[in-house]
């Protein structure tokens, strides 16, 4: 392990079955991710992912999205709201095509819903929120909490090369597209939806024969060792973000060992699935 790494306190927000949390853990526990996970926030009260934490003595909590639904709130105060709001609605790019109204409303539900999920984090004052799994959009509200100018303090993995097929159905886009590769991306989060800073990337090959699950399978095995790597990489302070001549910020990693690492990863992920 790098000696000038810090240990990162790491907040995780899941929704499903949290095997990169998983990954993450165990990483962290064998000493190969300088972290220390001080929450795990489910937006899901099913989530697998929270046992998982669990389990590992990590404490978690729920942020039940379905408490700010239409069904149980049928109306918002506007004092519930940031005083902001307005500039929040502004600044927005994760919805499009909605009449103003709809628009206030569904992201006046998510901001509840962050409200919940800052001040569960506040007090704990994590380095790193991670989003692993974590299947809802965020609003410039929880995005200005983490980040400024310049600076990204929340990492997303996505199951896709970005820009190829955000959204929530990376495998299934890339797999019925007919792509003869597939990938996956580890970004920071901006206000956009999967349009941050990308961090690290890597393939995998679709063969012929292959199914959705198998695709799922190859992935998945790419995302466990690239997003540790990720986080370790911010841990050591090997990741720079700087602004390119066109102005979109640019990910540096300073590792010298980040090549021989993508070749590796890449050997492995095509020397399973020989012709
Ligand atoms: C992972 O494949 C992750 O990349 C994806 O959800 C899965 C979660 O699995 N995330 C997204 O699609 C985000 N848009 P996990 O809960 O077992 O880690």
């Amino acid at each position: 392990m790098e000696a000038r790494a810090k240990r990162l306190k790491l907040a995780v927000l899941i929704s499903g079955g949290g095997s990169n949390l998983q990954a993450m853990i165990d990483q962290a526990e064998a000493g190969r991710l300088h972290a220390q996970i001080v929450l795990v926030v489910s937006s899901n009260p099913e989530a697998y992912g929270l046992t998982r934490a669990q389990n590992h003595g990590i404490k978690t909590a729920v942020v039940d999205y379905g408490k700010y639904g239409r069904k149980n709130l049928p109306t918002i105060t506007r004092s519930s709201l940031p005083d902001h709001f307005g500039d929040l609605v502004e600044r927005q790019r994760i919805y499009s095509g909605l009449p103003a109204h709809r628009l206030e409303d569904r992201l006046a539900r998510l901001v509840l819903a962050e409200q919940e999920i800052v001040g569960l984090l506040e007090p704990l004052n994590p380095d790193l929120v991670c989003l692993a799994g974590f299947m809802r959009l965020l609003s410039p509200f929880f995005i200005e909490h983490y980040c400024g100018e310049g600076t990204y303090r929340v990492m997303n993995i996505h199951p896709a090369l970005l820009p190829a097929f955000p959204g929530s159905h990376g495998y299934e886009d890339t797999f019925s597209y007919g792509c003869r590769f597939g990938g996956i991306t580890v970004h920071f989060v901006d206000e956009g939806e999967d349009t941050g800073p990308i961090i690290a990337q890597a393939v995998y090959p679709i063969w012929p024969e292959d199914t959705l699950d198998l695709v799922k399978k190859r992935g998945l095995e790419l995302e466990y060792a690239l997003y540790s790597q990720c986080i370790q990489w911010m841990a050591q302070g090997d990741l720079l973000v700087e602004k390119a001549e066109d102005g979109r910020p640019r990910v540096l990693i300073l590792d010298p060992d980040y090549p021989r690492f993508m070749e590796q990863l890449t050997q492995q992920s095509f020397a399973r699935n020989p012709i």
